[in-house]
């Protein structure tokens, strides 16, 4: 189903972007309320989905037009539920968990995240140096993935075609919304793919160390705020400098 009237999107991450100060939060959805036209909400998260609903209802978000959880392996439009599938589908030719997690459990430092998702594998790293290790046998492997580092924590290691970047810009392409102006906003490294696909983006202030090493761009705007203040700095930057000089 197709959506040609969409002129403003908002695709954000939720922890430590649109959520960790309530205050900024709130003052960006009051802001979004004001404009002269709508900003569609898409949420890129790397929370399973029921987490992301006790986060959206816990912090009083509103609901989103499209939610892609998971670290980009799962896709809900509220309107076309038939837009999961197509997504799973094009995830399942290279996605082979059983032979990743057999090479992640030969190597030390890593410990499974209990989660209910099918298309990814999630782990807690204890060092740097086991991060590394596993990245190395992986490779060394040959099979298909891709391994996202975030926090100094969190590992994902996904199907080599997924991740946030990879989502958000098949939705854009199933949506037709090309032409729509767009921010990306995130915070650490599992944003990194989202951030660097060509749209404005924002990188807000509070961002962890990984993404303080990606190069500049002009579509990357750093932000001097933090959270949601970031994003409607970046807003500000980016959409409404023009009208304000007009
Ligand atoms: C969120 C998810 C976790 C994931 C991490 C990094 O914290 O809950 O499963 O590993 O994001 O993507
Ligand atoms: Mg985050």
């Amino acid at each position: 189903m197709k959506r040609e009237n969409v002129t403003h999107l908002l695709a954000t991450d939720l922890d430590g972007t649109l959520v960790g100060e309530q205050e900024m939060t709130a003052f960006l959805l009051d802001y979004y309320k004001d404009r002269p036209y709508q900003v569609e909400l898409v949420y890129v998260t790397g929370r399973h989905y029921a987490s992301t609903m006790d986060l959206i209802n816990d912090e009083k978000l509103p609901m989103p037009s499209i939610l892609i959880s998971d670290v980009g392996t799962e896709m809900y439009d509220f309107n076309d539920p038939a837009l999961h599938e197509r997504w799973k589908k094009t995830l399942e030719e290279q996605w082979n968990p059983d032979a990743i997690s057999r090479i992640v459990e030969s190597c030390r430092g890593l410990m499974p995240q209990s989660i209910p998702s099918t298309h990814r594998l999630s782990y807690y790293a204890e060092s740097d140096e086991a991060v590394e290790d596993v990245k190395r046998k992986l490779i060394d492997s040959s099979v298909p993935h891709k391994l996202i580092y975030s926090s100094g924590r969190d590992v994902d290691i996904l199907p080599p075609n997924a991740g946030k970047g990879e989502a958000l810009s098949f939705l854009i392409r199933e949506k037709g919304w090309e032409e729509a102006n767009i921010l990306v906003a995130g915070d650490s490294g599992n944003d990194r793919d989202m951030l660097t696909l060509g749209y404005p983006s924002v990188i807000v202030g509070n961002c962890q160390e990984e993404l303080k090493e990606l190069p500049d761009h002009p579509l990357i705007f750093r932000a001097q705020r933090l959270y949601a203040g970031g994003i409607h700095e970046a807003w500000e930057h980016f959409f409404e400098k023009a009208a304000a000089v007009k």
